[in-house]
């Protein structure tokens, strides 16, 4: 069970950002990803709607033999996660969600900005992270419709990009924060575009690394650490393998074997 390979899920490619960090600090675990794009994007989708996705991807990470299941995704958190949860008591999970805590916790200014899909601000769960740690800041939030569709076509660049993520942060800027949340995991991979952005006293937050962390806790509790060597990771999506396979390098700076995955 040990050396069984760790199932990391998202809607599409932004879950690779938390699969760096996971192989990073877990460099002997077997890893494999799953991304439903076929089903993108998540973030304008209804939590009924992404369920049920959750529900048959997680159930194929578990036909894969994976021994822990992370959702590398806060709007499929959100919707999806108590459900899972409920599903599988036993099955090791790590879920994610916007880093509102070390934000509120880090801002001098005492205004934070929270950048994430449209599903994650407007849910319960969102409300009731701030009602818990946000109590003494002021939290600005934007939601980022169409930005999840550009870096799915591996644009991290192009003009078109820059002018959305510029009408995203604007706001922020103009309402004084010095501390923006990345509360998708598809924004790290702007992290280069947006750091050119905004004044360097201004911290980006995002909680691929405490994620990682946090599986390497829970599978020490249960004596599940592999001792390696990993296999090569291997990648799923409900989409059309060929485009993933073009935008693989770009995102995971390695080639990888990608297969089709039906759902
Ligand atoms: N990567 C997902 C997240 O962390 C959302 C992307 C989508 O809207 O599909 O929220």
């Amino acid at each position: 069970m040990r050396d069984a390979p760790i199932a990391v899920i998202d809607s599409g490619v932004g879950g690779l950002s938390v699969l760096k960090e996971i192989q990073a600090l877990l460099p002997n675990e077997s890893l494999f990803y799953v991304a439903d794009c076929g089903h993108i994007p998540y973030g304008e989708k209804s939590p009924e709607y992404i369920r049920q996705r959750c529900a048959v991807i997680s159930g194929f990470c578990r036909e894969q033999g994976a021994k822990a299941l992370v959702i590398a995704c806060n709007t499929a958190t959100v919707a999806a996660a108590a459900d899972l949860r409920q599903r599988y008591p036993d099955w090791p999970l790590v879920a994610m969600e916007p880093a509102v805590k070390p934000a509120a916790a880090a801002t001098r200014s005492g205004v934070v900005g929270v950048l994430a899909t449209t599903g994650t601000l407007q849910s319960a769960k969102f409300a009731a992270l701030l009602d818990r740690f946000a109590n003494d800041v002021r939290v600005i939030t934007q939601p980022c419709p169409g930005l999840v569709e550009m870096i799915e076509d591996g644009d991290l660049h192009s003009e078109a990009l820059r002018q959305l993520l510029r009408s995203y942060v604007d706001p922020l800027l103009a309402a004084g924060c010095d501390t923006i949340i990345l509360g998708c995991t598809h924004y790290p991979f702007l992290k280069p575009l947006l750091l050119e952005m905004i004044p360097a006293s201004i911290s980006l937050i995002d909680t691929g690394a405490a994620v990682a962390r946090q599986l390497q806790r829970l599978l020490e509790a249960r004596d599940l650490l592999s001792q390696g060597p990993a296999r090569d990771a291997q990648f799923w999506t409900s989409a059309d393998p060929d485009h993933f396979r073009k935008i693989l390098p770009l995102l995971w700076q390695k080639s990888g074997v990608v297969q089709s995955f039906t759902g």
